[in-house]
């Protein structure tokens, strides 16, 4: 099945924001924002602004009515900035005019005076100073004290892991109409409607109810509109609310990258201690996340990285300690896998540098110590799956990696300057929000009387497939075509208090309260159908195909009958349900409870070509065996499998964030921001998926896959740091990540680079 409204895309026809139609009057936005990292701000003049012809007006924060700050978990973020500014990028004033052209061109006659003052940007430094966010936590399993005296080996070592930037198409961007009153409706690029209705409420001093937030589709969030789109939002609501007037702002790509959170930079310390056999024993990690200036997500995301600090494994004795540090960087946001993959990347780190002083292959660890169905995580829930193990052992076996093993043993035997290298990455990731009160959805499905179906849910299509899988879920309960269904867009007035699309869980949610929704529907047309067939037993009725079955056998009744004829017997086509994930709860004063509905699995094999004289690298192939549970669709899951795959390898290669020791983001266009092309990726992309009894609480058996795969592109790291040592056996080699080719050279020849220094 192909994906829905795929015709609009290819013909360029499908809405985002800025495509609805222009109104008559609309004005634009642009954002002043800070240029220094930290200081006070002494003055700030607008009048040469306001002076340019086509400028209507200029905003700072004293044109707040009501509430100046914001966030969903601490509110400690300025929607302008009043008295200080902590980041390059920050928000100190909207100004509008009557072209894009005119508002940009005012931004440059502002004049901002402000004291700096010094910055913070890494998050040891951060931690030593004090300038933390929220409580740092700790959780633990076993009795780490005592178990090392038990141990073999035990090695230390530290992980420095860069950021990432989401880079989605389409940059961040709202539109604003205000409505009779004091109403507004606004569409916005966000991946959190409901954060944005609120947020703008708030600001305004309005009830949540004049404000209505529409969204259409995405184009790409990647977690970086679940929060900050709100911020955005905001500002052009703001103006659009003093001028009264139709209003849009676009982030350019430029002002995007610079004035946006990314992905979390972490800095973190390590100490694991293995039998002589390889098996894991104790295991102990201190996590400094590099939160950015303020909270924004940073305290969730520090707890997915508590929850997945022992990725795939086992191990009896744990004790993980996280904490959130404030810097002078854009506050750092969700981004695939949330924390995950950090906390993945250490233990993948500690296991490489035990496999080095063992002089074992890595994959006879991790395989040793993989996690079986009953084992229980650091936070006290159990894996209740054995995919993990039979995804590994498929993998194995069936990509032959005995055969890999050998062929790029023999290779690098043979060869000098260039050597080969692979990784066996195994991924275990929760499934839920972990904060529970968010594992909830609601889903309007109307029927109208020509049997065509209006489906709306809390969920936002941002690319990841949603809405094909919701109308494929839809179709198939109904038992009707899917030609029937439209997915609406998603509105605050027709779906209330929605949880963001995130977590991976879009689907898995908003799929099951619409098929609760379905089910109020089909029961009363399946009341109508017996009456009309003069029968009494009523579960005996079905429809599939759009007609009716009665006892399995096919009736003159059909879909397109039974729907004009429930309307002429006053039967209500419409229903709105609600899902609440069975099961959940975490507490967090012990820090053990039951956050995840369960485990999404998998293994990778990643091979790379190594030039040892240039650092450069070819990722060969990247093999895959997966755990979808019953795919909704196989073809959106392959896409988002393969999605993520290549944002992975992008985050662990050469997408590289830098800021110099001002704060100022260096990497700030796509020249010197790398992301992977089409060259960069494998050649050979292979996945298959374990054969399953779909076993899952999501739709039809069906598995959450938005993030998951993303940690497959941890692999490259590992297999490039493996031709690397291929080429200099006895060379210690760091964990700090991206590994672009530059930091591949400086490793192999650190020493004569010095030299020449
Ligand atoms: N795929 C595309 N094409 N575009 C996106 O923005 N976001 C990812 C993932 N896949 C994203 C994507 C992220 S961060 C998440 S959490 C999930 O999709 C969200 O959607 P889901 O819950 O429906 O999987
Ligand atoms: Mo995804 S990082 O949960 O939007």
């Amino acid at each position: 099945m192909k994906r829905i409204n795929a015709t609009y895309h290819v013909r360029g026809e499908a809405e985002f924001v800025d495509d609805l139609p222009l109104p008559a009057e609309i004005l634009y936005a642009a954002v002043f924002a800070s240029p220094v990292a930290h200081g006070k701000i002494l003055s700030l003049e607008i009048k040469h602004a306001l002076a340019l012809d086509g400028i209507v007006a200029v905003f700072t924060a004293d044109d707040i009515p009501e509430c100046d700050r914001w966030g969903t978990i601490i509110a400690d973020c300025p929607i302008l900035a009043r008295n200080e500014v902590q980041y390059v990028g920050q928000p100190i004033a909207v100004v509008v005019g009557s072209t894009r052209a005119i508002a940009r061109k005012a931004l440059k006659l502002i004049r901002l005076e402000v004291a700096e003052l010094p910055i913070i940007i890494d998050p040891r430094a951060a931690f030593s100073r004090g300038q933390i966010i929220g409580t740092p936590r700790t959780f633990a399993l076993g009795d780490i004290d005592s178990a090392w005296s038990q141990c073999d080996l035990i090695v230390e070592g530290k992980c420095d892991i860069g950021g990432q930037e989401h880079l989605y198409l389409e940059t961040q961007r709202t539109r604003v109409i205000p409505l009779e009153g004091k109403n507004l409706r606004v569409y916005s690029a966000t991946q959190n409607p409901t954060l944005t209705q609120k947020t703008i409420a708030q600001m305004l001093g309005l009830p949540c109810h004049a404000v209505e937030v529409d969204v259409k589709r995405l184009g790409g969030g990647f977690g970086g509109k679940e929060e900050q789109a709100t911020h955005w939002a905001s500002l052009a609501a703001l103006a659009a609310w003093h001028t009264r007037k139709p209003l849009e702002l676009v982030l350019s790509r430029s002002e995007d990258l610079i004035m946006t959170g990314k992905r979390h930079p972490y800095s973190s310390d390590f100490k694991i201690g293995v039998t002589d056999e390889g098996k894991i024993l104790a295991y102990q990690v201190k996590h400094y996340q590099n939160a950015g200036a303020y909270a924004d997500l940073s305290p969730a995301i520090l707890e997915r990285t508590l929850f997945h600090s022992t990725n795939a494994y086992f191990i009896p004795n744990a004790q993980i300690f996280a904490v959130s540090c404030r810097t002078n960087l854009p506050p750092s946001t969700a981004m695939r896998g949330f924390g995950g993959p950090q906390a993945m990347f250490v233990i993948e780190s500690a296991i490489a540098k035990v496999a080095k002083t063992l002089d074992i292959p890595r994959e006879e660890i991790q395989k040793k110590n993989l996690l079986r169905s009953g084992d229980g995580f650091p936070y006290g829930q159990e894996i209740q799956t054995n995919s993990l193990r039979r995804t590994w052992l498929e993998a194995e076996q069936t990509y032959n990696l005995e055969a890999i093993r050998g062929r790029i043993n023999d290779y690098n035997a043979n060869h000098f300057a260039t050597k080969k290298g692979y990784a066996v990455m195994p991924i275990c990731f929760g499934i839920s929000f972990t904060a529970t009160f968010l594992n909830q959805a609601s889903a309007l499905v109307h029927v109208y009387t020509d049997g065509s179906v209006s489906v709306t849910t809390g969920g936002v299509e941002m690319g990841q497939g949603l809405n094909t899988k919701i109308a494929a879920i839809a179709a198939k309960t109904f038992g009707i075509g899917l030609s029937r269904i439209k997915i609406e867009s998603t509105n605050t007035t027709r779906i209330a208090n929605m949880s963001a699309s995130a977590a991976s869980v879009t689907t898995d949610l908003n799929g099951n309260a619409t098929i609760r929704a379905i089910a109020q529907i089909l029961d009363r047309l399946q009341a109508l159908a017996a009456k009309e067939l003069g029968v009494k037993d009523v579960e005996n009725i079905a429809i599939a195909k759009e007609k009716v079955f009665y006892a399995g056998k096919e009736t003159d009744l059909t879909w397109d009958y039974l729907a004009k004829a429930a309307n002429l017997d006053r039967i209500n086509l419409s229903a709105h349900a609600f899902y609440a994930t069975p099961e959940l709860g975490f507490n967090r004063e012990r820090e053990k409870g039951h956050p995840f509905a369960y485990h999404v699995c998998g293994t990778a094999i990643v091979e790379v070509t190594l030039d040892c004289l240039r650092g450069t690298y070819k990722i060969d192939a990247v093999k895959i065996v997966h755990d979808l549970g019953r795919s909704v669709n196989e073809l959106v899951d392959r896409g988002q499998i393969e999605g993520g795959l290549a944002q992975g390898l992008g985050w662990m290669t050469i997408e590289d964030l830098q800021f110099n020791e001002k704060g100022e983001l260096l990497s700030n266009n796509l020249a010197n921001y790398k992301i992977p092309d089409i060259y960069f990726m494998p050649d050979e992309i292979d996945i298959k998926f374990l054969e399953n009894d779909g076993n899952s609480p999501a739709p039809y058996g069906s598995k959450a896959v938005g993030e998951p795969p993303f940690m497959y592109g941890i692999g490259v790291f590992f297999a490039i740091r493996q031709a690397m040592k291929a080429f200099k056996l006895e060379k210690e080699f760091g964990f700090t990540s991206p590994l672009t080719p530059e930091r591949v050279l400086c490793e192999l020849y650190a020493e004569r680079l010095l030299h020449k220094a």
